[in-house]
């Protein structure tokens, strides 16, 4: 097997946080005795190989040590144990527009950056329009950096960064901020160094991004390694525990006469246990509790399903299905039964409304109140909201089997 392109060794990195200074006599007397810092481990004990021409994707929540960890790669941080080991000419495109200077233009940090990286003069005349085309910064090349917007920032260090050809690209979280155009751009460039072999590490949160992207993904919690393996199968895994360790507390709004009350939701599994998630494709039991006073004549139960984005997904109701009981008083409760869920993996809320026969009239109508996930389940569809639960045919091919 060929050597590695990227070998980290049992990394560590501390940073100190250094305690703001004493604003009083009183406060220097006392703090005298404590430490002036505390030492965090902002990395513990990382390891991990990157063989040469992979797409490696780094993926965890704020804070969990992505850019430390870039960082360290890029040896702009030098970790307290441990070892980074790089193989070939590195580029890095970390934080916004770092290393340009504000005061020069466009060009002359193209140059500037440039030769950092390690190019001679006539390596970048011969690659400059290659550089400002990527950058798409031809009307502004001239002016003064500190004029550009991060956007344009990104833009031009992007440029920079991968017309150098690097052999290992590091890049921070880009994809998150151009347009776009821009981010397709991103994506072919990408494609073109894959090809040609060269090894790659993108920090991003854009998981779409990853899922198509990487060969391989590792995810940090905290510091630590967590999780290393195929793309798909440590984000799928990272996405699901999101969903499932979020609280079950939609947001909502809620109006309506008062004559009666939707109580609560509860969301429950096929065994009859009540869950905060569900696999695509499992069974479920939407359960609205409900309460009146006084009797109520042909109360309309509806429910509603949105994406966060606040799309509706879809809006199920008793006078649509036939089935308005003629009245209703005291408590009890109305189960919706639905046979494969077909929402694919994501956070929905669900809405609750109880109106009258006319629905026209809320009695009680409690939007967008009950928050639910779907994880990933069978189909293991990832595209969209929902699941058509269709099935592929290959017969009419010429040589289909
Ligand atoms: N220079 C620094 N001094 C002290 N602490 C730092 C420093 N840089 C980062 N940290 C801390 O180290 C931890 C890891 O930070 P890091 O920037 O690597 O996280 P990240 O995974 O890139 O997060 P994000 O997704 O928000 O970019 C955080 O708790 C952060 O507050
Ligand atoms: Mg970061």
């Amino acid at each position: 097997m060929s050597r590695p392109a990227v070998v980290v060794d049992g990394v560590s990195k501390r940073y100190r946080l250094y305690h703001e200074r004493n604003q009083s006599l009183k406060a220097t007397v006392l703090r005298r005795r404590r430490a002036r810092y505390e030492e965090f481990w902002a990395l513990s004990d990382v390891s991990f190989e990157i063989a040469p021409g992979r797409t490696f994707g780094l993926i965890g929540e704020n804070g969990s040590g992505k850019s430390t960890l870039l960082k360290c790669l890029a040896r702009i941080l030098r970790p307290e144990r441990g070892t980074v080991t790089v193989d070939g000419r590195l580029s890095a495109l970390l934080e916004l527009g770092a290393g340009f200077h504000p005061e020069l233009s466009g060009r002359e940090n193209v140059y500037l950056n440039g030769a950092i990286l390690g190019l001679s003069r006539r390596d970048l005349d011969a690659r400059f329009d290659d550089i400002v085309a990527f950058s798409g910064l031809e009307h502004f090349i001239d002016t003064p950096v500190k004029g550009y917007s991060s956007g344009m920032y990104v833009r031009l260090g992007f440029a920079v960064a991968i017309n150098v050809e690097p052999e290992v690209l590091l890049v921070d979280e880009v994809l998150a901020v151009g347009d776009a155009e821009f981010q397709q751009r991103c994506a072919e460039k990408f494609d073109e160094l894959r090809r040609a072999g060269r090894t790659i590490v993108i920090v991003t949160h854009a998981m779409d991004s990853i899922r198509n992207l990487c060969d391989e993904v590792a995810l940090l919690e905290h510091g630590t390694l967590r999780a290393l393996g195929p793309a798909a199968t440590v984000i799928n895994d990272y996405e699901d525990s999101v969903h499932a360790n979020r609280r079950a507390d939609g947001v909502g709004w809620r109006w309506g006469t008062g004559e009666a009350e939707i109580e609560r939701v509860e969301f429950l599994d096929a065994t009859g246990r009540a869950v905060t998630h569900v696999r695509t494709g499992d069974p479920l039991v939407v359960r609205v509790h409900l309460a009146a006073a006084e009797p109520i004549e042909q109360p309309v139960l509806g429910l509603g399903v949105h994406t966060l984005d606040g799309v509706q997904v879809t809006g199920p109701n008793l006078r649509e299905a036939g089935l308005v009981p003629d009245r209703f008083v005291g408590r009890g409760h109305i189960d919706h039964r639905i046979p494969r869920v077909p929402l694919l993996p994501g956070t929905y809320d669900f809405s609750a409304l109880l109106y009258d026969y006319t629905i026209t009239r809320a009695v009680d109508a409690r939007i967008r109140a009950f928050r639910f996930d779907v994880i990933h389940g069978d189909p293991a569809e990832e595209h969209g909201v929902v699941t058509l639960g269709g099935t592929w045919d290959l017969a009419g091919l010429a040589d289909g089997r």
